[in-house]
């Protein structure tokens, strides 16, 4: 989200539209125009389900360009952006550009978060590459840019298909502890709304797009995914707080309001 706002702030007369309000009314979707973007995490080699699904909704006809910008831990991107591809390519369109910008991970469903030294570089390098591709999306740049080994990346992109069945119901294993404080983060972050507090405690619906965001802000780290994240940290941007997340879900009044978003 960092990434996306922080694009959005600095191509002139961008807009950052939120794909959490977006998807749930496709009729509030304007037909594209102009410089077309989609900003996203990496998950498993390939984009998460809900963008996977916008990009099939969204009316792209009227578009000059369309571009993808993908954030991840180190590998994936390349599957990533074939993967969108192949979705402009059932319209007749293409992605004109691609490029990655690499985060600290919040995957700790499989290894820990990024240590804290690294994560200062990170962030260090991070800003400067949204510089350089906001400066490439405003000159109408094209081609598909990689940070990754092209190995890692390859091997990255074949489990895509296997685990994006997964995603939805893998909240089955996700489980609260006593530590939970009932404050409802957990449910204000959800992106989808797969949450709800019963008896004071998160209840999962099993529609997850595994974003792990629940896990992420819960600020007693109360909930858990099997036994693998007790002793794991826990990251979000610092920039981005909880308070971001409702915004995310409904559309803003005003096109002015969300232009710095
Ligand atoms: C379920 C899941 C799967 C992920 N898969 C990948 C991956 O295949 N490749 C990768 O480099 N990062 C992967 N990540 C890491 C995130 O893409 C990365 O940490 C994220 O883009 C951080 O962005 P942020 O700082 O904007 O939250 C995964 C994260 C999650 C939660
Ligand atoms: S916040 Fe939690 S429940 Fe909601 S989509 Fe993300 S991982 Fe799934």
């Amino acid at each position: 989200m960092w990434v996306a706002q922080t694009l959005a702030a600095k191509i002139p007369d961008a807009r950052a539209l939120p794909i959490p309000a977006l998807i749930h009314n496709p009729e509030k979707i304007p037909p594209a125009a102009g410089n077309v973007g989609f900003i996203f995490p990496v998950y498993a080699g390939g984009p998460p389900l809900i963008v996977d699904e916008f990009v099939r909704t969204i009316r792209l006809q009227t578009a000059d360009r369309i571009f993808a910008v993908v954030t991840m831990a180190g590998a994936g991107e390349k599957s990533t952006y074939k993967r969108i591809n192949a979705i402009l390519r059932e319209k007749d369109r293409q992605l004109d550009y691609a490029n990655a910008v690499i985060m600290p991970s919040n995957g700790i469903i499989l290894s820990d978060v990024t240590p804290e030294e690294k994560k200062q570089k990170i962030f260090t390098t991070a800003e400067t590459d949204v510089k350089t591709i906001a400066d490439e999306i405003t000159n109408c740049a094209t081609g598909w840019h990689t940070k990754s080994n092209p190995v890692f990346t390859y091997f990255n992109g074949l489990i895509y298909p296997f685990l994006r069945k997964e995603f939805g119901a893998c909240d089955k294993d996700f489980s609260v502890t006593e530590d939970c404080s009932a404050c409802g983060t957990s449910v204000s972050v959800c992106p989808v709304d797969n949450i709800t507090l019963e008896d004071g405690y998160p209840v999962w619906h099993h529609h997850c797009q595994l974003c792990l965001a629940c896990i992420h802000y819960c600020p007693n780290q109360a909930i858990q995914y099997k036994n693998k994240t007790e002793k794991r940290g826990r990251y979000h941007h610092p920039e981005i707080p909880s308070q971001v997340f409702k915004k995310q879900k409904s559309l803003p009044e005003e096109p002015e309001e969300t232009k710095n978003m």
